[in-house]
């Protein structure tokens, strides 16, 4: 199966604008809010690279580093790092702009890891991701890395799980 380059699939500036109803009791945007759209748009990166249907396995290292306020717009960068078998990794990056000054900061990383699934919601194959330059090769590795922990934490909790269900009756 062939492959395509993260630009394929990227969304490189979505913008949301926010509302009242974005906010938390603090009047900044309330961080449920902004992992249910990263979901939607890193499902849209999955989608236009796999060309299939995909569902959200894990949401990894998801850091909120400053708030985002009353009346800034949100621009959310997505991009496809890695994809293996049936898996992708996407990295989105969120920043908050103040829409009269321009003034902009990084508010939220994120990791999500899609799997495209056939009709009977099994895993089924993807094309490969080509990164074209340093830093799409960097996402590529580091991504690498991160699978490889993510695979040794899913065996590590299995196996403690597997204890405790000896315990429990
Ligand atoms: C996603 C799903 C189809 C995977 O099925 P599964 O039987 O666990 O499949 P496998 O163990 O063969 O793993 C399939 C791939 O998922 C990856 N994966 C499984 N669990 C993972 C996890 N917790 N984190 C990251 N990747 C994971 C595996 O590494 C594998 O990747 P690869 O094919 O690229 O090598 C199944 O777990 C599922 O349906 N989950 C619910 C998804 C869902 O409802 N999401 C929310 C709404 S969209």
């Amino acid at each position: 199966m062939e492959g395509h380059p993260p630009g394929y699939s990227g969304v490189s500036d979505y913008v949301y604008k926010i509302f009242p109803n974005d906010l938390n009791s603090q009047d900044t945007v309330f961080g449920g809010t902004i992992l249910s759209l990263l979901d939607r748009i890193a499902l849209v990166v999955a989608e236009r690279h796999s060309g299939k249907v995909c569902v959200t396995v894990s949401i990894d290292a998801v850091h909120f580093l400053a708030p985002a306020k009353k009346g800034e717009n949100l621009i959310i960068k997505a991009s496809i790092n890695n994809a293996w078998n049936s898996s992708m990794e996407i990295g989105l990056k969120v920043i908050s702009e103040n829409g009269f000054t321009k003034e902009q900061k990084h508010i939220v990383s994120a990791y999500f890891t899609f799997v495209a699934v056939d009709v009977e919601g099994k895993p089924t194959r993807v094309p490969r991701v080509l990164p074209e330059s340093p830093p799409e090769m960097q996402r590529f590795e580091e991504a690498n890395h991160r699978r490889s922990h993510r695979i040794r934490g899913n065996k590590e909790r299995a196996e403690l799980r597997k204890t405790f269900s000896k315990e429990v009756p």
